[in-house]
């Protein structure tokens, strides 16, 4: 087995990993709300105000952080006030964006909140600026956090919530590029400028406002956009890129049935998301020294399975799929001084999931997994680390990510994207001396997936890490993500 030496240094600490990178994102699309999350109060399935409890305790067992809704391109068709009050008399809409099915509007504002606040992680609205108002987005943010007397918090109240919520991320609008408009970065921007002016800070709440970046490499969008609006206006911008096997957004390739070489391909496409984060950023250091990037959506999009609705872009996850989520999360915690935020696109059942159901059913994806074992870099500091690469196909084949927490334990995340050569990864750590090693590993067939009927083929299992002296010894099997906790 091929030997790699590895090199952390646990004095030289980079940059704070907002628990933020380790974000969702939940949109009125396909099964992901409706038959996902939620299955309504009346449900047969275990349910909370609703929302299916295994969800609940599946999300809380990642720490999801802070999840976004509503969409993605369902938010600038969204009208949130159809979506408060008596369920039965909620209007119902098309949602022309996906499937044309009828949204009844039975999760809305409080079901988000509720949600948010069950599972204690932020929530991070998209408001609606291609086909809304600047006073119905104003009009949102008075209902949500208004402490005092108005029309719009006695409504709230009436409709069951006295105190406000807290919201911390509001988004002006969703891929203003494209579904949110078609709008060119000049008139988007304006508008941009516009409608954070009336998103109003009631009651000692105060809003994180993020404006609608680039689409992957539009790097005249960021330059343009940030010419228009400063750090005065908004603290982030979003960055919307998602890996495609073929590059092809006509014919994308199957989830499950790919050769090694769409495979490599496919690391090598979410790899570009190192350069894409660079890229833009510099861009955006021309302007400003304190305007963040949110990564708010990413992942993998694949052709959807065979018998689905093509608008509800339903696909299965496997190991490829695993890498994929190791090295991205590894590429965000390596930028956290500048990317505040990133949100897998999505959280059930669309595009990446970290969750599929069917009827009662539940399957934890090898996605999941690898948050649930890269979990304690959340609010960790990101330490100095090294490995010794080796080229496989292209690409390289290790990823790796370390950082410290508050209570001084180290967590390493390590990903082995070759299909065929197992390293030995020994590193060394400076100024540091832990005593015990705790690790676990997710490995299978590049191609295997967890189903219905075989829902935990792929899991992580416990994986030997040996301390000697000042130096950490473990392997890094093919296809393999592999994370140690040094304490
Ligand atoms: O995540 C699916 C869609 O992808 C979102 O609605 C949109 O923002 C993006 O194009």
């Amino acid at each position: 087995m091929k030997k790699l030496r590895a090199a952390v240094n646990a004095l030289d600490k980079r940059s704070h990993i907002n628990r933020e990178i380790y974000g969702h994102f939940s949109e009125h699309l396909g099964r992901c709300i409706y038959n996902g999350i939620y299955v309504g109060e009346d449900s047969p399935i275990p349910n909370t105000n609703g929302v299916r409890n295994d969800i609940i305790e599946a999300f809380r067992e990642i720490q999801m952080p802070v999840l976004r809704w509503p969409g993605g391109c369902f938010a600038d068709e969204y009208h949130w006030k159809d979506g408060i009050g008596e369920k039965s008399e909620r209007p119902k809409m098309v949602n022309t964006h996906w499937g044309g099915v009828t949204e009844d509007n039975s999760f809305g504002t409080h079901e988000f909140f509720n949600l948010c606040e069950e599972l204690g992680c932020e929530p991070y609205l998209a408001g609606n600026v291609g086909s809304g108002t600047v006073e119905e987005l104003a009009d949102w943010i008075e209902y949500i956090t208004f402490d005092g007397v108005s029309p719009l918090a006695d409504l709230r109240r009436k409709n069951g919530r006295e105190k406000p919520w807290k919201l911390k991320y509001l988004g002006i609008g969703n891929e203003n590029w494209g579904c949110g408009g078609n709008m060119r970065p000049e008139y988007y921007a304006d508008l941009y400028r516009q409608y954070q002016t009336y998103c109003r800070n009631f009651s000692g709440n105060e809003l994180f406002k993020v404006a609608g970046g680039p689409n992957v490499d539009d790097y005249n969008w960021t330059d343009k956009l940030m010419s228009i609006v400063n750090d005065w206006h908004a603290k982030a911008i979003s960055l919307h890129y998602y890996t495609i096997p073929t590059g092809n957004f006509e014919s994308k390739g199957s989830a499950t049935k790919f050769t090694d070489e769409d495979y490599y391909k496919t690391i090598k496409n979410a790899l570009f998301m190192d350069t894409l984060i660079k890229k833009h950023s510099a861009i955006m250091k021309k302007y400003s020294d304190n305007m963040k990037l949110i990564v708010d959506e990413w992942g993998c999009w694949y052709d959807v399975e065979e018998g689905t609705n093509p608008g509800f872009l339903y696909q299965q996850n496997t190991m490829r799929d695993a890498i994929v989520a190791a090295v991205s999360l590894n590429i965000f915690n390596s930028h956290s001084d500048i990317v505040c935020m990133a949100n897998l696109a999505q959280a059930v059942n669309v595009l990446q999931a970290l969750l599929l159901t069917e009827g009662e059913k539940l399957v934890k994806t090898p996605t999941y997994h690898v948050f649930n074992m890269y979990k304690t870099h959340q609010d960790s500091e990101l330490l100095y680390s090294f490995t010794e690469n080796q080229d496989t196909n292209g690409i390289p084949a290790v990823s790796q990510s370390v950082s410290m927490s508050k209570d001084g334990k180290i967590t390493m995340t390590f990903s082995n994207a070759s299909l065929d050569e197992d390293f030995e990864i020994e590193c060394d750590i400076v100024g540091a001396a832990p005593k015990s090693a705790s690790a676990c590993i997710l490995t299978n067939d590049v191609r295997a997936y967890n189903d219905f009927d075989a829902p935990e083929k792929i899991k992580p299992a416990d994986h030997p890490a040996e301390i000697t002296g000042s130096s950490v010894k473990f392997t890094l099997p093919k296809c393999s993500v592999v994370s140690i906790i040094l304490s």
